[in-house]
């Protein structure tokens, strides 16, 4: 029903390398200085850096469909039927839709009843139509209609869900929805798991004397075969008006079995990661197009029929259904602490921002007090009594708050303080995250940890290896919220995971100074690409962790305890088909992509080594973004000893722009091997274009 929207493909030529000596750079771990050999100098003497077990950790925001069509295990998709309801206030001129303050987008839908379809057999005649007369209930204003005017064989309404719907051989779906008729008829309602075409059935049932006044009915159902690209139909097989509301399939498979949960290989990709934290909701969607458009979480909370979903915009309708308690209750899943974004009483600044009145700051810090109390409240107070009411009596892991994202100005500082002092006071545990100023701005004050965000092209990186060596250590921690390589890579590829991990060696590097990091955004839904790159590509019944994924995961899974000062000697080279800097422009315009630029200059080889102390390990990682192998001498001073094998694991490809697909999901994958080590002094040869982790037996001294 929907086709992808944006398709980029940008295309690296093959990278030669041209050997130059540069000049030194130097930092406060990983030090690197030009040469014509590679040395890789470990000092287990010199102090060294402890490294936050929340350093690697997700951002969520429902973008690409992330969410609704991703993580969130619905199979229906316009479940309530409110999937083209324009946010109050917004204006539709043709194809366009308008906020109040003049910002535009495209007109989402094509009918008013997306996702739906009217499905006839043997001469069945009848009508599928949104409704607003007698709504369920007033989050949930409008309904579905289905006239059957000749029942033929049968005439019904049918829904493919997010480009298919997965149904697998043998697993159980749960199907509720609310009917309404006229009067007091009752109705035989037939339920089918399907093929697209119909031509085969999954799975039928009969709702027998659905009629009356609202109702909620519930059937399972069990599929006798497989298919990802099924749908569900509803449908009667005698004449008469029928009104359906809140049509929801779940499988009854989710991650950990959570009710209203997760799809369980899309939640298993992030919990194999173990990450730190887990941000949420957002990203701009925090915001909104408008104020009244921003995530309101006490509508995403309790009964999927009393939520209130609205616009995204990021292009779509977002349900809600993935909602405030299901983010916490995932972060909880994952193993991760959770770190909630509230809104500042100002909307996407990019998009035209409306900044609330003075008066009305009260209420969005009321809102954001509110959800902290929700996740971590006694469940004597309010919000914590509905935590306990949804099935959480014990309180949330929410440790972090970011006040607003990417907002900055005069209104931010003013609206930011009056968040800071009042978060702080009544929940003197929960740490605060300012959002970055321009580094000609007045700084928000005071702050604890503040959010860089770096959206770059692969040379932006490589030159960003000592990003954060010489940063002020006096001023606020730093948490990288958002950060990938998207320009220039296509829809990614191997050469933009090696610069992300040549940036992400600097911040573990400085993990005194970085205390988190997040790549974003997260999902993407092949279906529907709202942003050029992400990290995990998914589609109804697939997903898959591109080569960052890959990246992420290694570096979070070799995360030292203590970072040890790392000295690199390396060759500096070019990387020819890999620009240096990329013009200034959004990510997705691919003809800026492709203005020539001079060859990014890269070292032949990145190191930074650390110590996990528990194992009694030491960890080096390697980046060689080169298309040559590079040989390393690696020499290791300070510890007592090192065992004489090394784990190998390496993530590599002949081919820069090779790339995981859901077709192709194992092409850049970690391999795991063997090396027999000397002693303190050994060589190794880094693949071209490859990540390598060693891990040694240490025990210090
Ligand atoms: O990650 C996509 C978007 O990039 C986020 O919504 C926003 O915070 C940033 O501009």
């Amino acid at each position: 029903m929907q086709t992808m929207k944006l398709t980029i493909a940008v295309c690296l030529a093959i990278a030669i390398i041209n050997v130059s000596i540069a000049e030194n750079a130097s930092g406060p771990a990983g030090t690197f200085e030009a040469a014509e050999r590679v040395a890789v100098h470990i000092d287990a003497n010199a102090p060294g850096v402890p490294v936050s077990p929340e350093l690697y950790g997700y951002f969520f925001e429902e973008i690409n469909h992330a969410g609704d069509g991703g993580l969130y295990a619905e199979l229906v998709e316009n479940r309530d039927f409110e999937a083209n309801t324009i946010p109050q206030g917004w204006r539709v001129d043709a194809n366009n839709v308008f906020t109040p303050m003049g910002w535009r987008t495209r007109l989402w839908f094509d009918s008013n009843t997306p996702s739906w379809e009217l499905v006839t057999s043997d001469g069945a005649e009848g009508t599928i139509q949104q409704d607003i007369i007698l709504p369920l209930n007033e989050r949930n204003p409008h309904s579905l209609r289905l006239t059957v005017k000749n029942a033929g064989k049968r005439c019904g309404a049918g829904n493919d869900g997010y480009w298919g719907m997965n149904f697998r051989a043998g697993e159980s779906y749960d199907l509720t929805f609310y009917a309404r008729t006229e009067g007091n008829a009752k109705f035989d309602v037939t339920v089918s798991l399907e093929s697209q075409s119909g031509d085969k059935v999954y799975a039928k049932a009969t709702v027998a004397g659905v009629g009356g006044a609202w109702k909620k009915y519930s059937q399972s159902l069990k599929a006798d075969a497989s298919d990802p690209k099924g749908r569900l139909v509803l449908s009667l097989s005698q004449p008469g008006t029928i009104w359906f509301d809140v049509v929801s399939l779940f499988p009854q498979k989710t991650f950990k079995n959570r009710p209203n949960g997760m799809r369980p290989d899309v939640a298993q990709l992030l919990a194999d990661i173990k990450p730190g934290f887990l941000r949420f909701p957002g990203g701009c969607v925090v915001e909104g197009a408008s104020l009244n458009n921003r995530i309101r979480w006490k509508d995403s909370i309790g009964d999927i029929a009393q939520r209130h979903g609205d616009f995204g915009l990021w292009g779509y309708y977002n349900t809600y259904g993935l909602g405030f308690h299901e983010y916490l209750q995932l972060a909880e899943d994952i193993g991760a602490v959770g770190m909630f974004v509230c809104n500042a009483g100002m909307s996407c600044q990019a998009r035209r921002s409306e900044v609330c009145k003075e008066e009305d700051i009260q209420n969005y810090l009321q809102e954001a007090l509110d959800a902290i109390e929700y996740a971590i409240g006694p469940v004597s107070s309010k919000w914590g009594a509905l935590r306990a009411a949804n099935g959480h009596p014990e309180p949330f892991n929410l440790k972090y708050v970011e006040i607003g994202n990417e907002n900055w100005g005069p209104d931010y500082l003013a609206r930011y303080k009056i968040f800071y002092d009042a978060i702080k006071a009544k929940y003197p545990k929960i740490i605060t995250i300012a959002d970055a100023q321009r580094p000609d701005q007045p700084k928000p004050e005071p702050i604890e940890i503040v959010d860089d965000h770096f959206y770059v092209n692969p040379g932006r990186f490589f030159a960003m290896a000592n990003h954060y060596d010489n940063a002020d250590r006096k001023g606020p921690k730093i948490y990288v919220g958002e950060y990938a390589v998207n320009r220039g890579v296509g829809t990614g590829n191997l050469i933009g995971a090696l610069a992300e991990a040549v940036f992400m060696l600097n911040m573990e590097s400085n993990s005194d100074l970085v205390v988190m990091c997040s790549y974003a955004p997260l999902f993407e839904n092949v279906n529907k690409r709202d942003w050029p790159v992400n990290l995990i590509l998914l589609d109804s019944s697939r997903s898959v962790g591109r080569s960052s994924y890959q990246v992420q995961k290694l570096f979070a899974l070799n995360r030292p305890d203590v970072v040890l000062k790392t000295h690199v000697l390396s060759p500096q080279v070019e990387l020819a088909g890999v620009p240096a800097s990329m013009p200034r422009g959004r990510g997705r315009d691919a003809a800026a992509q492709q203005q020539p630029s001079k060859p990014a200059q890269v070292q032949q080889i990145y190191a930074l080594a650390g110590l996990e102390q528990k194992k009694g390990e030491l960890i080096i990682k390697a980046v060689n973004p080169t298309p040559s192998p590079a040989t390393a001498t690696i020499t290791i001073k300070g510890l007592a000893k090192v065992g004489n094998k090394a784990k190998v694991i390496t993530l590599s490809h002949a081919d820069a722009t090779a790339e995981n697909t859901l077709d192709n999901p194992n092409v850049v994958v970690p391999v795991e091997s063997e090396l027999a080590v000397a002693g303190a002094e050994f060589s190794y040869e880094f693949k071209p274009n490859s990540l390598t982790i060693l891990r040694l037996p240490a025990t210090q001294q």
